[in-house]
């Protein structure tokens, strides 16, 4: 085993004095699946070093690839590089001395070339090549699965040596011993440690994301970080370059409203109008979100989330409420809201909000889908009349369509819109509607939407699905595309094997002693246990979906709404989250906890 914190074999290691860098290692591997926690991750992060030329090509080495394209690999990082320093360093540090050429996943280990002095964008020559950096690179848990160090990525991003990845601009046999030729420095001479430290340390300087933005060499990815960072308001709490940017909720935890009045819709949705206990003003919420209740139950309080479907702005709340067969909160609510009962609320909150731009508008939704969408039509008639609008809703038959009559008076104020209605079981006596059938790709390829459309989706999973697919294939980019569901997001795994997941559920075991936590998308209950190290890994053991990538507090994948309740950090993440979330990979609850999951 060759130990990379001495100098490699064969390899004449030019110092770095004058700037001469040198290729020490090349290694390459294929993806492979291994066993970890109990679950399969298919990953390239074990490479080995090879011997004689490497023919070195614009996605990859020949013999090297990832498992996981979505964080790795491509034609940004193509080739992933660390330094022989930053070896001794970690050598140092974990009291390590086991360490291999491939060890950190890279593809060139190199001598030189330090993260503090390497620039975004800088152009260098290795053998026949010739490679520009893009970024740096960006830490996940497979490192620390490959060093056995659960917390490497972020001790990589603390300490400052995070390592870069290479683009390919002239394709090359590569070898060890190569000398590293820098070719020039990349405009705004901007580190590869400054930037990684921009973007994932508490400060984010607008002026350095404005200089990060003037690389033409930063990858896309970090790109919209930066754009994010710039984009951040005065004051605003988190990292708008890791996590979509919101205000925070206008209240914590949960508060007193009032039931003021009630409106059928349908035979079975109804409206509640929800006003301040002592009938102040409520806070504005964005047209689009959600508000969280939380009510008595049977077996412990019910806790669901119902989007607003009023004019945003009001004094009041609406919301518009499905009764479901055996549906407990619309069961409870249905036998007992009537002008006077007290609810408990959680303040609105999400990110599925109508863009202030001026783009033309995609409006479509089928059945309970149109609460949040009707909050947009009336947000575009109160405040954006002029604006292009498609209004699309899906619904069984006449009985069933709700807000028929308001959204045909909402959309008779706005001139430019357009408006499509599917009954897909239409009874005799229904006339109100475009066709019979469902929504389908062929009736969105009729409307004829203009490219720069902004669209915004809501209804049940397989049809969003469907849509989803359908507006990509008329040319409307994921951007454009925006979806709210009415139950649990999708999960993102990177790179662990797909299985087929069971419905949320208690974990195994004896209930834990702690106190109880909602996953109030999962429509779970739970009492904590501090068998679990955090409130990802609880999660992941009642199968709530989870999104998460570092598992140690660094990149805010795994950022979720607390919708009430207290935790405690552990580690302490690199930066906290903005107001009103937490992050679920270092934390354990203090208190009762109520999760946007
Ligand atoms: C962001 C967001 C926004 C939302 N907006 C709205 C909205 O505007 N309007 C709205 O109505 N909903 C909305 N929802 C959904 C809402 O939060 C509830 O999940 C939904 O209303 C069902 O709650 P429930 O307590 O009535 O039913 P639950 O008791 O949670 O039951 C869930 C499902 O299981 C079925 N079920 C329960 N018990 C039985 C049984 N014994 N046998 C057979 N089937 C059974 C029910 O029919 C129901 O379909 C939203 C959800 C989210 C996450
Ligand atoms: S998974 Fe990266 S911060 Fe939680």
């Amino acid at each position: 085993m060759t130990e990379i914190g001495k100098a490699l074999p064969g390899v004449s290691v030019a110092r770095s004095f004058g700037r001469v860098a040198t290729l020490l290692a090349v290694s390459v591997g294929l993806p492979k699946d291994v066993d970890w926690r109990g679950r399969t991750v298919h990953t390239g992060v074990w490479k080995q070093p090879v011997d004689g030329p490497v023919m070195l090509r614009r996605l990859n080495l020949d013999g090297d690839g990832q498992g996981d394209l979505g964080g790795h690999g491509g034609e940004q990082r193509a080739v992933l590089v660390y330094q022989q320093d930053s070896y001794r360093y970690w050598q140092q540090v974990l009291s390590r001395d086991d360490f291999v050429p491939g060890q950190f996943g890279e593809n060139f280990t190199v001598d030189g070339l330090p993260d503090d002095e390497v620039c975004i964008g800088d152009r260098y020559r290795v053998g026949e090549a010739v490679v520009e950096v893009t970024q740096p690179r960006v830490t996940c848990y497979r490192v620390g699965m490959r060093l056995n160090e659960p917390s490497m990525a972020a001790l990589m991003v603390a300490h400052h040596r995070p390592g870069f990845y290479l683009r390919v601009l002239t394709e090359g046999l590569v070898r060890a011993g190569d000398e590293i030729v820098k070719l020039s420095t990349g405009p705004e001479a901007m580190t590869v440690a400054e930037l990684d430290a921009l973007l994932y340390l508490p400060g984010h300087a607008r002026d350095d994301a404005a200089r990060a933005l003037r690389i033409p060499a930063l990858s896309p990815g970090w790109q919209a970080s930066m754009q994010g960072l710039l984009d951040q308001a005065d004051g605003q709490e988190g990292n708008a370059g890791l996590e979509t940017a919101a205000a925070p909720p206008a209240w914590a935890g949960f508060r007193p409203l009032t039931v003021t009045a009630l409106d059928e819709e349908t035979r079975d949705v109804f409206s509640l109008h929800l006003a301040a206990a002592d009938g102040t003003p409520l806070p504005a919420a964005l047209p689009g979100q959600f508000l969280t209740l939380r009510l008595p139950g049977e077996a412990g309080p019910l806790i669901r989330s119902y989007s607003l479907s009023g004019t945003p702005g009001d004094a009041v709340y609406r919301i518009s409420v499905k009764q479901e067969p055996h549906g407990a909160a619309g069961t409870y609510l249905r036998a007992n809201a009537r002008p006077g009962l007290t609810v408990e609320a959680a303040a609105p909150r999400g990110s599925f909000t109508l863009d202030p731009g001026d783009q033309p508008v995609l409006l479509l939704s089928a059945g309970i889908g149109a609460t949040p969408v009707m909050a947009m039509l009336h947000a575009l008639a109160v405040t954006q009349p002029d604006r292009a609008v498609w209004w699309v809703h899906g619904a069984r038959d006449g009985a069933e369509h709700a807000f028929a009559a308001e959204s045909r008076e909402l959309l008779g104020r706005l001139p430019h819109a357009h408006a499509y209605i599917c009954y897909s079981r239409p009874g005799p006596e229904d006339r109100d509607y475009t066709t019979a059938g469902r929504i389908t790709p062929e009736v969105l390829r009729g409307l004829n939407l203009p490219p720069d459309t902004a669209a915004y989706l809501c209804g049940p999973t397989e049809f969003m699905g469907e849509i989803t697919a359908a507006l990509g294939e008329l040319g409307l980019g994921p951007a454009q595309v925006h979806s709210e569901l009415f139950g649990a997001q999708g999960g993102l795994t990177p790179g662990i094997a797909a299985a087929p997941a069971p419905p949320p559920h208690p974990p195994d075991g004896a209930p834990g002693p702690g106190p109880a936590v909602s996953f109030v998308r999962s429509g779970l209950t739970v009492p904590w246990s501090p068998a679990y190290a955090s409130l990802l890994e609880f999660a992941e053991a009642c199968d709530v979906p989870v999104r998460w990538s570092c598992r140690t507090g660094v990149c805010h994948t795994c950022v979720s709404g607390l919708l009430s309740g207290q935790v405690a950090y552990s580690p302490e993440p690199v930066e906290e989250p903005g107001d009103g979330n937490l992050l679920i990979c270092c934390s354990e609850p203090t208190s009762e906890l109520a999760l946007d999951l």
